[in-house]
């Protein structure tokens, strides 16, 4: 299979790449499945119901999400009814939504989705490494699902490479989000999983982790808020990670991917 992940969606700029590019991805790549991470897509903070349909008709299979989850009310509600948005899966029990999902390719073949969030720096959640062992016993690679696909949230480099190596050889693909920027160490793992520890955010990196840059220098500067966070809206990088997988849905290869704005262009030579 031909999965393509794309990292954290921010505000406009975020929005009009991936709406740009995410259609002529899908054809030119023949991609069987795509990842997208929406937690920042409304306004930086969160997604809406107008927001996620819009990734979805633009070929997004799931969305998952991370701290900024519900950031904007309406996703407590809509995430009842929208199978393909995911919130991390160890939130606190009685959290709305489901933290994973078996959503089905074009192809018709199975792919097991989870969203988790790390905890070093994050708020204190259930333990993830624990959580993941439910999951994947639940659905077992190859058994309940032909490929599987963690979206791991989260701010140390170091538990992002503890969690990959967790469950390197169960899944297809881990896939580190949340600090916005890509980092250059995407391989697959001894057991066959594919990894990266952050794929990037999709958006304007001429800012700070993809807000306009004044207010996070003044409050680094002084300490002092003097605005709302606003996203940055100049031209966006389309960030993430493009992987194919074998017969047993454990990855073959994984290329970076940007396409777009201030960041060198990357994509999958093997396609
Ligand atoms: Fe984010
Ligand atoms: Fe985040």
């Amino acid at each position: 299979m031909r999965l393509l992940f794309v990292g954290d969606v921010v505000g406009r700029a975020g929005r009009a790449i991936l709406l740009e590019q995410l259609p002529l991805l899908r054809a030119r790549w023949a991609l069987d499945f795509v990842v997208v991470n929406g937690e920042n897509a409304a306004g930086g903070f969160g997604i809406t119901q107008a927001i996620c349909e819009e990734i979805v008709e633009a070929g997004a299979d799931a969305v998952t999400l991370g701290n900024h989850a519900f950031d904007q009310r309406e996703a407590l509600v809509y995430i009842e009814r929208q199978p393909r948005l995911l919130r991390p899966a160890n939130y606190p029990r009685g959290a709305p939504g489901r933290g994973a999902g078996v959503i089905e390719a074009r192809g018709g073949a199975r792919v097991l989705v989870v969203n988790l969030m790390g905890r070093i720096f994050m708020d204190a959640l259930d333990d993830p490494f624990a959580r993941i062992g439910q999951e994947l016993d639940a659905c077992p690679l190859g058994v309940g699902c032909d490929a599987a696909v963690i979206d791991f949230h989260a701010e140390a480099t170091s538990e992002k490479q503890a969690f990959a190596f967790h469950v390197d050889g169960r899944v297809s693909l881990v896939v580190g989000t949340h600090t916005h920027a890509p980092s250059a160490d995407h391989r697959v793992l001894p057991g066959g999983t594919a990894f990266i520890s952050d794929a990037g955010m999709t958006g304007d990196y001429e800012s700070v982790i993809g807000m306009e840059k004044a207010e996070p220098l003044r409050r680094f500067t002084t300490k002092i808020p003097g605005g709302r966070l606003e996203p940055a809206l100049g031209a966006a990088t389309l960030c993430g990670v493009a992987v194919e997988t074998g017969a047993a849905g454990l990855a073959r290869r994984i290329a970076p991917v940007r396409i777009g704005g201030k960041l060198e262009a990357a994509g999958p030579g093997f396609w």
